[in-house]
């Protein structure tokens, strides 16, 4: 299939994961992409237009994005916004830093990253804004607070760009994975084989998820296909959240 033939897409987090899975899948469908991790070497090998080593936090880092976009790809049709990470304590010991760093990465900068984005999605014509929620996003887990408290506000700042920006021809949905085998979680699966098999028999098809199993969604959402649906969290979990 070449859905993507000449749509220029930015993918954040691309080194490893559901992020790498993605842009990969991109690429395999035509599209042009730049990519951004702060672990940058991973990168080179995804054919990319631009591969750029930076903190999604960082000030700077929107304007870097829109300007390799401008400078690579000629616009902007397509923003995934994959970057994350995973830390957790329960909220009486959770750290003014470690709330911070959590909602600093996984929230605050997708919110700047898709505000720098908007002037470039709106010439588009076909933008499409795709981030990259949780479970998380509608559910919680103790001892999870502030990733919970992050991925809630993914959907909220996401359906609330849906209203924003659908009067431009931009649609903004964000997708829900479940227990997926990437960088965040690898190690924990290898070395806990009770919470590896917890995950693998929640999830109705029995197995845990991969990250080209996420891709394939954040790529329909960011497809011509999915151009009547915004604002919409879309569980990828094998069915894990249908029984309590
Ligand atoms: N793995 C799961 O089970 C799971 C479940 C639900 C949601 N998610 C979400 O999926 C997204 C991707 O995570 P993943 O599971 O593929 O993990 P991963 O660790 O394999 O990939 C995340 C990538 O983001 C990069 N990254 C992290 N912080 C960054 C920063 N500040 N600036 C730039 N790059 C940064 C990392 O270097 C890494 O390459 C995250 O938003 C995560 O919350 C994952």
């Amino acid at each position: 299939m070449h859905r993507f033939d000449g749509i220029r897409c930015i993918v954040t987090g691309a080194a490893d994961g559901i992020g790498r899975a993605t842009a990969e899948r991109l690429i395999a469908e035509g599209a042009v992409i730049v990519v951004c991790d702060r672990n940058g070497a991973p990168l080179d090998s995804i054919g990319a237009r631009a591969a750029l080593t930076l903190d999604v936090t960082d000030p700077g880092a929107p304007a870097a994005l829109m300007q390799a976009a401008a400078e690579h790809m000629g616009g902007l049709d397509v923003l995934v916004n994959n970057a994350g990470i995973s830390a957790g304590a329960p909220i009486e010991a959770l750290s003014d830093e470690l709330w911070h760093r959590v909602i600093g990465i996984n929230l605050d900068a997708v919110f700047r990253i898709c505000r720098a984005a908007i002037p470039s999605l709106k010439a588009s014509g076909r933008g499409r804004i795709v981030n990259v929620g949780s479970v998380m996003s509608t559910h919680a887990a103790a001892g999870m607070g502030a990733y919970t408290v992050s991925k809630h506000g993914i959907a909220g700042l996401t359906r609330t760009l849906a209203l924003e920006l659908g009067p431009f021809g931009i649609t903004a949905n964000y997708v829900q994975p479940g227990a997926i085998v990437t960088g965040i979680t690898r190690d924990v699966f290898a070395a806990d084989a009770a919470f590896r098999d917890f995950w693998t028999n929640k999830a109705a098809v029995r197995r845990l998820g991969q990250p080209a199993d996420i891709a394939a969604a954040i790529a329909f959402l960011a497809s011509a296909d999915a151009a009547f649906i915004t604002g919409h969290g879309l569980l990828v979990d094998g069915g894990a959240l249908q029984s309590p």
